[in-house]
């Protein structure tokens, strides 16, 4: 292969697991496990502009964590306001784009009016960082279908145009922490032609060194998108 073929990853996805078996391990609580996950979070924002990635998406909230006790769901919550308020400054000087992913206007109005304006703060930014809120990919994909039905004929090129990653690279990459094996309802569809690895590293332990073996372990794969 010559090195001017070397798959680059564009687009990297990863399923931030592990925070609360981190805080378990270290009798703290769980809390304590997604404040340190937020905290990999920014560390590894600032690494983007040392690697290849154009757009990193994180699966913070899914539709299905609304199934969790109150006190924890309104924990991650506090911890987007508290992580997109210290950080959009930062976002803004480093040409960080936001892009939320998800049903995220039905989270609560104050969470909505601040992602808005960070969404208009940062559209001038070079590098994209998607956070999936409030997410379901069935669901996802069920709107899309919806809106491509509505407008005319149902294809795969008319349901991805309605896709909340419509406006995203395609996915290269997707990762996922603490051991799992399973996509948990995220990005499905765009997973089709994805690489896929499974680290056993706990979320609040993923550092940007971990980002760049997997990176590297990716720039390794032969991508064949069905063919020989
Ligand atoms: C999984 O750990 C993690 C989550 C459900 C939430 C991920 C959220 C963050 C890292 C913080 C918020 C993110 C941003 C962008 C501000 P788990 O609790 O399922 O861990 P466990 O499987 O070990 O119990």
């Amino acid at each position: 292969m010559q090195p001017d073929e070397t798959p680059r990853a564009r687009h990297v996805a990863i399923i931030m697991d592990g925070n609360g078996r981190w805080a378990k391990r270290r009798h703290l609580p769980r809390a304590i496990g997604h404040q340190r996950g937020v905290e990999a979070v920014r560390e590894l924002v600032r690494s983007l502009n040392e690697t290849s990635i154009e757009c990193l998406t994180l699966y913070a909230f899914s539709s299905e964590n609304w199934k969790r006790p109150e006190d924890e769901v309104g924990d991650l919550m506090n911890l987007m306001r508290k992580f997109v308020k210290s950080d959009l400054p930062e976002f803004i000087a480093n040409g960080v784009k936001l892009h939320i992913l998800g049903n995220w206007r039905g989270l609560a109005p104050d969470i909505v009016e601040m992602l808005e304006d960070a969404l208009e703060r940062t559209a001038g930014g070079s590098r994209t960082l998607a956070v999936a809120l409030n997410y379901g990919s069935q669901q996802e994909i069920a709107r899309a279908a919806a809106k491509a039905a509505a407008e005319g004929e149902v294809t795969t090129d008319t349901i991805a145009a309605h896709l909340d990653t419509a406006e995203l690279p395609p996915l290269d990459l997707l990762i996922r922490t603490s051991g799992e094996v399973r996509l948990s309802n995220f990005l499905l569809w765009q997973s089709a032609y994805a690489e896929m690895m499974f680290v056993d590293t706990l979320w609040p332990d993923f550092t940007p060194g971990h980002l760049k073996q997997a990176l590297e372990d990716f720039s390794g794969r032969e991508r064949r998108y069905g063919g020989r």
